[in-house]
């Protein structure tokens, strides 16, 4: 009668295997690959049923079995299942090779005339498991030692240098298709007039209860002079959109009201105001805002 590994252990062990080996070899992005893939999952979980069923039932035909055996058989098989597998034909064998050990009867051959307080030396082979072992992390030491000392190849930081920039110049390439993925670095400013229509509807709702539907400045500062107490320019408006204004003045970040899209719309609406002279504007806040890449330099 054959011994099965209990349940305990090779459900968990099948579950996990399957479970590493889809996470791994499935390509499912970020998600685990169970939720985007819920009919893995309904396929591991059948089968799983299956084992577990399999395995309760050929326990209760091995207790049926068992019970059905003579006093005798009963002996002779707990004899055969008891004896343990350092006493099987293969694993000697196997330990024999790896081990190249002599025999006991042997030892007196291999005893080292060497005799310390009582404590002999026996002159065994060394194991060659050992052995080539050594042979190994020696070819290993000279490949290593020609690849990165003499070819120069590269180290881990080099490694993670050229990762690093090959990862940038990806999310570069991504940035620049992605419409909804914008940062102050990437924005551009828009002259298209669909645009600044859009930016201005959004300024209308949002803004103009503040910033006055002119943008001349009520709560909120003038934005339509050259003067900035944030910073002009549409990376610097941008910014202040993303992140809202100083602490306790009342203009709040709109990252989670506004699309990068929206935000950069209407900055750019706002930039298009400048030099519109509303009536009655707010007095001009902050410092004259010089484009750093404006080709005049104006002082
Ligand atoms: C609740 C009132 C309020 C609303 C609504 C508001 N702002 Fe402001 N905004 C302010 C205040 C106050 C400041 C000055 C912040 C500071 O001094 O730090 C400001 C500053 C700014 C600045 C920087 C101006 C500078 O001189 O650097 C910009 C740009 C701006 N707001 C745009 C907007 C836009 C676009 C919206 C709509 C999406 C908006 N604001 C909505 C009150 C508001």
């Amino acid at each position: 009668m054959k011994k099965f590994i209990p349940a305990y252990v090779s459900v968990p062990v099948i579950f996990f295997a399957v479970f590493g080996a889809i996470e791994f070899f499935v390509d499912s992005g970020d998600r685990p690959a169970f939720i985007k893939f819920p009919m893995v999952a309904v396929f591991l979980f059948v089968f799983l049923f299956l084992v577990i069923a399999i395995e309760i039932t050929m326990r209760a035909v091995d207790n049926i079995t068992y019970l059905l055996l003579t006093e005798e058989e009963k002996i002779k098989l707990n004899e055969t299942n008891n004896l343990s597998f350092k006493d099987k034909e293969w694993y000697k064998k196997l330990m024999e090779k790896l081990t190249k050990t002599a025999p006991l009867a042997d030892e007196g051959q291999l005893l080292l005339d060497h005799d310390y307080d009582g404590i002999k030396e026996l002159d065994n082979n060394l194991p060659p498991w050992w052995v080539y072992l050594f042979y190994a992390s020696i070819v290993f030491g000279v490949v290593y030692m020609v690849r990165f000392e003499i070819l120069g190849a590269d180290n881990q930081e080099m490694e993670l240098k050229k990762e690093i920039a090959q990862a940038k110049i990806e999310v570069a390439e991504y940035m620049k298709t992605a419409p909804d993925m914008m940062d102050e670095k990437t924005v551009t400013l828009l002259t298209d007039p669909a645009d600044l229509a859009a930016g201005k509807v959004i300024f209308t709702t949002n803004c103009a209860a503040c910033h006055r539907a002119d943008g001349g400045g009520q709560i909120g500062p003038n934005l339509t002079d050259d003067q900035w107490i944030l910073g002009g320019g549409i990376k610097n408006v941008f910014h202040t959109l993303v992140n809202g204004g100083r602490d306790g003045k009342g203009m709040i970040s709109w990252k989670g009201t506004l699309k990068p899209k929206e935000m950069q719309k209407v900055a750019s609406y706002i930039l298009s105001l400048k030099g519109s002279n509303p009536v009655d504007p707010k007095a001009p806040e902050g410092e004259v805002w010089v484009d750093e890449n404006a080709t005049v330099a104006v002082k």
